[in-house]
């Protein structure tokens, strides 16, 4: 049995009280889903206190960090500053970081490097734009990012990734893929991991969809045999929204 998981990425949103009432209202929920794997990556703002007041049952990772230990990077956390706070998880390769912030492939391959190399868990993010989608090259865009940024790994660290699936055009706009379209992706990446390392280690990665994926949506994606959960955004911010995508397998 693959892990199941639903992260919430809660993005650029609350302040710091709104942040730690929110993970608190979430991890004291009386009916979580005990066989689901439970994250939530908050702003680095409030790593900190949200480490302090950690549940077993919700794990707290980060949505950004440099690829470097330390130095003159004016503005930037580093993995080993996550590390410090006892951070264990981070997302790499969203494309809000690769479009806005302009993260090219060589920076989100060299994030993955430094973070697994550190001993953090990654949760790499991959998805094409509308553009891509309409001209019929979506899959081969998609395992393209995954060649570029994560299967420079060697098997054992690539052990270390979870896949998130996320297409451009259903991220924050409420036109979340079919259930369809999002389990042909699946199937093509889980194929594609087979191709490049092994049948168990497909079998053995979780792949989750992002993009729109609400309470409403997730159970008809999670039905899904290639859909192991969810990296969730808007809806992860919403206490009872995100509880029941957490119960939705
Ligand atoms: P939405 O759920 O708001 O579409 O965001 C998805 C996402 O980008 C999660 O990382």
């Amino acid at each position: 049995m693959r892990r199941k998981i639903v992260a919430g990425n809660w993005k650029m949103n609350l302040t710091k009280s709104e942040a730690l009432s929110l993970y608190n209202n979430i991890s004291s929920a009386e009916n979580l889903a005990a066989d689901v794997e439970k994250m939530i990556f908050a702003p680095l703002l409030f790593l900190d206190a949200l480490k302090q007041n950690e549940s077993g049952l919700i794990k707290i990772g980060a949505q950004n960090f440099y690829s470097e230990a330390a130095g003159a990077f004016t503005g930037e956390v580093s993995f080993s500053q996550l590390k410090d706070l006892g951070i264990r998880y981070v997302l790499v390769g969203h494309s809000e970081r690769r479009v806005i912030f302009k993260e090219e492939d060589e920076l989100v391959k060299a994030k993955v490097n430094a973070a697994i190399n550190a001993g953090l868990k990654v949760i790499f993010c991959c998805g094409e734009s509308l553009e891509i989608r309409e001209t019929g090259t979506h899959i081969s865009f998609v395992v393209n990012q995954l060649k570029n940024n994560v299967f420079q790994l060697p098997e054992e660290a690539f052990g270390q990734i979870v896949i998130a699936y996320e297409p451009i055009w259903a991220i924050g706009t409420g036109k979340t893929a079919t259930p369809e379209q999002a389990e042909e992706m699946h199937e093509q990446i889980r194929l594609a991991v087979a191709q490049h390392y092994s049948n168990y280690l497909a079998e053995q990665t979780p792949i989750l969809y992002g993009g729109s994926c609400n309470a409403g949506n997730a159970k008809e994606l999670f039905a899904k045999p290639n859909i192991d959960g969810g990296l969730i955004g808007g809806a992860s911010l919403k206490t009872a929204d995100f509880i029941q995508i957490i119960n939705s397998f």
